[in-house]
């Protein structure tokens, strides 16, 4: 299937590992122009270059930090100045640190707002305006199935997402006029480092080897497996194309069946 948007502008934040990566890739391979960023520069010119041996598109590959407003700003002012605007955003961040209440204070409560919450609303609030000047956007952010139902042991990622969901919902009321359409992804469990890193935490904490870990985190998935990056970009990209015309204010999970409930 042609997904109808071949020469569109993305910009994909936190994208040098991981889901970020796969989003890149896969919109790449539709023909998209990609601005790419995360904090480390010797990953994201990695993964750029990966991209660029790979798919005939332009890559702008920056260094920057979601959180901190100057460099995103440049990021933004680079990829209009190279790529000529935005038409999609993919909104994704690292995780916050796992631990439960009692582990954290405020400044940890006010960096998990800033990463997973406050973030995405300050890239739609500066990318907006360049999707109204066209008539066409696609907001997509990558949240977690806790904003479904919350997990054990991630009380700062359960709580500052599903912020993002009121924020996201609203938003996509307000810009549907525009023809510029906001959606949300929930990743269930997918095999990137943040996964590992929680396998090694839960393996470590039991005293059982990581492989048993990982055995362990596949069993309540209907699937019995934890899910691939490329799995969840399917849809990401999905949603921020053309074809996806009819389809805003959604908030939907890639888990292999993991959640339970209804919705
Ligand atoms: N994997 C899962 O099963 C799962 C489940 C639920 C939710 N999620 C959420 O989905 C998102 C992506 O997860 P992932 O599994 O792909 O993580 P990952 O493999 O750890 O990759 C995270 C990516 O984000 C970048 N990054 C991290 N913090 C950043 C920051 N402050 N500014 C800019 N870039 C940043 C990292 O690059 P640098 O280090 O170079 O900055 C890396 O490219 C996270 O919010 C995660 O919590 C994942």
């Amino acid at each position: 299937m042609d997904l109808g948007i071949k020469g569109k502008v993305a910009l994909v934040a936190a994208s040098s590992k991981g889901i970020g990566k796969a989003i890149a890739f896969a919109l790449a391979d539709e023909g998209v122009n990609l601005s790419i960023f995360s904090r480390s520069k010797e990953e994201i010119e990695r993964t750029a270059s990966e991209i660029r041996t790979r798919f005939p598109v332009d890559v702008l590959a920056s260094t920057a930090d979601v959180t901190n407003k100057e460099q995103v700003d440049r990021v933004i002012e680079e990829t209009v100045k190279t790529l000529g605007g935005i038409d999609i955003l993919i909104n994704n961040a690292g995780g916050p640190p796992f631990g439960f209440f009692e582990d954290f204070e405020s400044p940890d409560w006010q960096s998990a707002l800033e990463l997973n919450l406050l973030s995405g609303i300050y890239l739609a609030k500066k990318i907006v305006p360049l999707m109204k000047q066209k008539s066409w956007g696609r907001i997509v952010n990558i949240t977690s199935i806790a904003v479904k139902q919350p997990i054990d042991g991630l009380i700062l990622s359960n709580t500052s997402r599903a912020g993002l969901i009121g924020f996201s919902k609203t938003l996509s009321n307000e810009l549907a006029e525009y023809n510029i359409l906001v959606n949300n992804i929930c990743p269930g469990r997918i095999y990137t480092d943040r996964i590992k890193a929680l396998a090694e935490k839960r393996a470590a904490q039991a005293n059982i080897k990581y492989e048993k870990a990982i055995e362990e985190m596949e069993k309540d998935i209907p699937l019995q497996r934890i899910g691939t990056p490329e799995e969840l970009a399917a849809l990401a990209c999905f949603l921020a194309s053309e074809k996806a015309s009819y389809m805003t204010g959604t908030t939907i999970q890639v888990d292999g069946g993991l959640l339970r409930g209804l919705f």
